[in-house]
């Protein structure tokens, strides 16, 4: 049942605009955490124009500007330990204990994609 319902999930689908699938240590899982974990916020294009993204202020990751923000290691390190804002807010949940390191960096590839 659970398997269906991943396969289901993948089945949606993402653009995946420049990197392939073989840039990717995982490319199937890495769509599937985007959408479990980073699509209510960033929707599907990185653009963030979803409720829960406009709520939370999220910028466009398909902008320039906000990809010239972050390193790759530090991209890493924010899905790692979280995100706060300068005033102690947090902007974003660390999610170390939802995925594994691997799965992260596919994450932050991803991300890098959608400023192309
Ligand atoms: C609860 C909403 C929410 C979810 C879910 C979420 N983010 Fe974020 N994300 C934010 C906010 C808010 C920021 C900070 C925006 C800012 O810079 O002010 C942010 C920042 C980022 C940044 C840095 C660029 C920037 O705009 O500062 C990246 C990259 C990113 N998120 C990727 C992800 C990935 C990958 C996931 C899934 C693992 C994810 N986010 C899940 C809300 C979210």
């Amino acid at each position: 049942m659970k398997k269906g319902a991943l396969i289901g999930l993948i089945g949606l689908g993402l653009t995946l605009s420049g990197a392939t699938a073989a840039d990717y240590n995982d490319a199937a899982k890495m769509k599937a955490n985007w959408k479990t974990h980073c699509y209510s916020c960033h929707g599907s294009d990185g653009k963030g124009k979803t409720k829960a993204g406009r709520k939370a202020k999220v910028q466009d990751l398909t902008d320039s500007k906000v990809q010239a923000l972050y390193t790759d290691a530090q991209l890493l390190d924010q899905l790692k330990n979280g995100m706060k804002s300068t005033s102690g807010g947090e902007l974003m949940k660390p999610y170390s204990d939802k995925m594994s390191e691997a799965e992260m960096k596919d994450l932050v590839a991803f991300v890098r994609t959608l400023g192309k």
